[in-house]
């Protein structure tokens, strides 16, 4: 064999190295990267040079972060060496963006979002060495995402988080470049928007005696709502970091909120409290009456203004129609539109309302439930009981985001061992786990190849029944989210989970440094248990860069009594199943959960 064949096959090797092994380890992976050799050093005389005013608020984050993480400012300069030089280009799609590391120069390129996508991809290219040096591999990305939406929920308003938090969430959600955040603001269980012509909506709305964790009432006063004031504040969080978002005013259903205070605009006139049990409820706004349309126009009419938002979400979900039925005001409705049934009635509800919101120059998104009875002319769809409604809608002609429950719940159990798990949506049987979110492909093929394209992305939502905390958010939605970043985004043909998790490892290792209380991966391998010889061979890789494993063969706590995992593990077959057991440890010093080794 020549040597200059020699070198081709090795060259050939390089090139098809998935480039997280090379320690590049972006999420969501960037459509083409190349990695070059050598290295940008990040020094006391480095200067950010912009080219382009615009650039600005870009570099401004980008220098707040490197102040929080590394305790450096970098200043701006007019020209020099040893420069980051931000480059707006006015030509480019938004989102797209160019991202050069050479040894004297790192150049940002992109237009309005994708120079901000640039610098998020920069900052996680960012390495610091033992010895506190900061350097960035030389590499050339060309970067762009797959979906033009890619969100993610938040149920705020059966369990209510705090500004600061929200605009957290916000932070992380930019850093992996979704663009998304819906905002369930109303509910049941609470009313959490501040609403000048109806101020008892949150002076009432907003608060209860009590909240179920599980099976049980803990009775603790629980409420609070984000003043108008508030809300223009995190919009505006929001738009600085190329986030959109979307409120959602939930109607006919999930209103008991509302009803408390506005019996009136119910069927039967109340009285009611706001319940302090989770579950879907009978009673929902009357479509019989002028006066709820009348109040949920003027509720509208405010949130359209606080939102620029394009879409304006409707709810639409689980409205029970037992009240409709009994109330001679639908059915008087239903009689003088010429309804079928009060399935027909939603959908003059619905219709009724998109009429009014597309008068403000705005779109009404709805979740699948907006499908029965016949679908608003101009609704768009969120898919969210499975994908069927999602394929109906994308074969009708309309725009759908596919948050299929059965993938994209982040309020369901990551594993099938609930005991190690805090307490989630206990009613759905099956786990979804980090995997079956990476491998969620949003292109089904029960839709034909001309309305794919009305597949406009992916959404995952983080219901509240179980989740009180914020470190329960945390660990319900990372790393899922990272996995869904990277669906939403990432080429299709690029797709590979080992990958992802080579990448993941690096990221999960700076959220612990931020204190973000994720959820643990098991390590690489434990589920890969291969045979041979009557012993068990168990190869493990840590889940998270830094993170340590400690194993125990015995069926004893692993934290407590376990090894130190080196190398290959070969167990006689006789003492597996439920004997082995493992932990994770992080660098912060966290535990995960005992992972036992499953016999199937
Ligand atoms: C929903 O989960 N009810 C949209
Ligand atoms: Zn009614």
């Amino acid at each position: 064999m020549s040597k200059s064949f020699f070198t081709l096959l090795f060259s050939l090797f390089l090139m098809s190295l998935p480039i997280a092994t090379q320690g590049v380890s972006i999420v969501p992976l960037p459509k083409h990267a190349e990695q070059l050799s050598g290295e940008f050093e990040i020094s006391a005389s480095t200067k950010i040079v912009m080219q382009g005013k615009e650039c600005m608020p870009v570099i401004s984050l980008f220098q707040d972060v490197l102040v929080n993480n590394y305790g450096i400012k970098l200043p701006i300069s007019s020209s020099g060496k040893n420069i980051i030089r931000f480059i707006l280009d006015v030509k480019m799609e938004d989102e797209r963006y160019e991202l050069k590391v050479t040894k004297d120069e790192i150049q940002l390129i992109g237009n309005n979002a994708g120079l901000f996508y640039a610098s998020q991809s920069l900052l996680q290219l960012i390495q610091i060495a033992d010895n506190g040096k900061l350097s960035i591999p030389n590499i050339k990305i060309i970067d762009e995402p797959r979906f033009k939406y890619r969100g993610l929920m938040l149920d705020v308003a059966r369990y209510f988080y705090t500004v600061d938090y929200i605009k957290k969430f916000i932070d992380l959600m930019a850093y992996y470049k979704f663009n998304v955040f819906h905002w369930h603001l109303t509910e049941d269980a609470g009313w959490r928007i501040e609403i000048k012509k109806y101020p008892q909506l949150t002076q009432k709305g907003a608060w209860r005696s009590s909240t179920q964790h599980g099976d049980k009432q803990d009775r603790i006063p629980h409420g609070g709502f984000y003043t108008q004031e508030q809300i223009k504040d995190i919009v505006k969080y929001a738009a600085d970091r190329h986030v959109t978002i979307i409120p959602e005013i939930e109607m006919p259903g999930h209103a008991m909120a509302a009803l408390s205070v506005f019996p009136e605009l119910s069927c039967t006139g109340g009285p009611f409290a706001i319940p302090l049990q989770w579950g879907i409820k009978e009673e929902i706004f009357c479509a019989g009456k002028e006066q709820t349309f009348e109040f949920l126009e003027n509720v509208l009419s405010e949130v359209i203004e606080l939102f620029p938002s394009k879409y304006i979400h409707i709810g639409g979900d689980e409205a029970l129609k037992r009240r409709w039925k009994e109330c001679p005001k639908c059915q008087e409705r239903i009689k003088d539109e010429g309804l079928k049934d009060e399935h027909e009635l939603q959908s003059y509800f619905v219709r009724r309302i998109e009429k009014f919101v597309n008068s403000k120059g705005k779109q009404i998104i709805g979740w699948d439930e907006i499908l029965e009875g016949g679908i608003a002319p101009n609704a768009t769809v969120m898919s969210w009981r499975g994908e069927e409604g999602g394929i109906a809608a994308a074969s009708q002609g309309h725009d759908v985001i596919m948050t299929p429950n059965n993938y994209l719940y982040f309020d369901y159990y990551q594993s099938k061992d609930r005991a190690n798990e805090p307490i989630g949506a206990h009613w759905y049987p099956l786990p979804v786990t980090l995997s079956d979110v990476y491998n969620y492909e949003p292109y089904t093929d029960r839709i034909s190849t001309e309305h794919q394209k009305h597949i406009i992305g992916v959404q995952a939502n983080i219901w509240m029944e179980m989740i009180h905390s914020e470190a329960n958010v945390e660990y319900m939605t990372f790393p899922r989210a990272l996995a869904l970043a990277e669906v939403a985004w990432s080429p299709r043909e690029s797709k590979s989970y080992q990958n992802f998790l080579s990448r993941l490892s690096l990221r999960l290792s700076e959220l612990d440094k931020k204190g973000i209380l994720f959820r643990i991966p098991e390590p690489e391998g434990w589920s890969n248990v291969k045979i041979e010889s009557g012993m068990a061979i168990i190869q493990l890789t840590p889940p998270v860069a830094g993170s340590v494993i400690y194993y125990t063969i015995d069926g004893t706590d692993p934290s407590v009594y376990g090894k130190i995992y080196q190398d290959t593990l070969r167990i006689p077959l006789k003492l597996t199943g439920a004997n082995v057991k493992c932990v994770v440890q992080l660098a912060t010093g966290r535990y995960s959960g005992i992972y036992t080794l499953s016999s199937d």
